[in-house]
């Protein structure tokens, strides 16, 4: 119980998140005029070594030159482990002009890690009176990350949203599998002989979500690997949205349509939700705080369900 109202998530779109790497340049201007809700320009994992200097110029450029319409603009940093990573930010809030949004923080651990962020993105932000204030998002993909992701979730002001990093997360955990996200061939339960597949990303999700939810962030379900799989990416897409994650990455183009698809809700979802609502106020208007709708109880709580759900679908609309 508590007096205290949970604070709302950002009410921005944040269904999908397309990926790409800053050092392939020929990929900005399709990112851009995808149906992403949000771009991240990587300069982390999938930039070699060699190349950070060269993608972190041409993210630069792209950031200041690509017409981004309506999309939320984030750039990947690399990690607070690496040479490279207060290069990226110096460079990126010297260099790049207001239309970058957001900087992506991979591998949090602790909250100090995005105190130690946000300390150097204050002071460049000073120094160069950039007028728009910079929001953070950060990746849990570590033993640590969900360990302390509610200090993570708490750490900043800026802090707008937070992703399971499936890859990384299974690698820190030791976990027996080179699978990016989605169901893994060994963990199942068996009854009578027959398999029934579990779910191994679940308790990683639902603290991230938990941790979003209690402190106003936007919690998002990472990559899933096999984009040859749409039926395997929808399933993923589905139980991520069901336990109240917001949206999905896309590592690949093909995998936006499938987020959109997912995290919209739909037509009838939204006329149910609508309808739940009309069946409280009648009931309110009758002095009753539970009612029957389709044979089933909805009571003030089932208010508040069907909020969320008509809240995202008029934001959408919005668009
Ligand atoms: N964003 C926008 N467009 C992309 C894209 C992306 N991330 N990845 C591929 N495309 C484009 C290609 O340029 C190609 O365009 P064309 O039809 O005009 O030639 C089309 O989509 C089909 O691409 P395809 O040939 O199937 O893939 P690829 O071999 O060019 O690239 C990957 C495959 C996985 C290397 C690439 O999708 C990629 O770099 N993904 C992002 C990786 C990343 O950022 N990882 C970090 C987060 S986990
Ligand atoms: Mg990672």
């Amino acid at each position: 119980m508590s007096f205290r109202l949970q604070p709302p998530a950002p009410a921005r779109p944040n269904r999908c998140q397309l990926f790409g790497p800053g050092s392939n340049t020929k990929l900005f201007e399709k990112m851009a005029a995808s149906a992403a809700d949000v771009i991240n320009i990587d300069l982390e994992d999938s930039v070699s070594p060699g190349d950070k200097d060269t993608a972190r110029a041409n993210t630069i450029q792209a950031i200041n030159d690509v017409d981004w319409g309506q999309k939320t603009l984030s750039v990947r940093i690399n990690g607070l482990d690496t040479p490279f990573w207060y290069r990226d930010v110096v460079d990126l809030l010297e260099q790049a002009g207001d239309r970058l949004d957001q900087i992506m923080i991979p591998k949090a651990g602790c909250a100090a890690d995005i105190y130690a962020v946000d300390a150097l993105v204050t002071g460049v932000e000073a120094a160069k009176s950039r007028k728009k204030r910079i929001s953070f998002e950060a990746i849990i993909e570590s033993a640590a990350g969900i360990a302390h992701v509610e200090e993570i979730a708490a750490a900043s002001p800026r802090m707008q949203a937070l992703s399971l990093g499936a890859a990384d997360f299974a690698a820190s955990m030791g976990m027996a599998t080179t699978g990016i996200g989605g169901t893994q061939e060994s963990y199942y339960m068996l009854r009578e002989g027959q398999k029934y597949w579990s779910d191994p990303w679940h308790w990683a999700q639902t603290a991230i979500v938990a941790a979003c939810r209690t402190h106003g962030l936007l919690p998002v379900d990472g990559p899933f690997g096999d984009f040859s799989d749409d039926e395997g990416f929808r399933a993923q897409a589905r139980r991520s949205a069901t336990l109240g994650m917001v949206g999905k990455w896309a590592i690949h183009p093909k995998q936006i349509a499938l987020a959109n698809e997912i995290f919209t809700p739909s037509a009838e979802a939204v006329q149910e939700a609508r309808e739940i609502l009309k069946a409280m106020d009648e009931a309110k208007a009758r002095g009753e705080g539970a009612t029957t709708y389709k044979g089933r109880l909805v009571d003030i709580a089932s208010i508040k369900q069907a909020e969320v759900i008509v809240r995202q679908a008029e934001m959408i609309d919005a668009m």
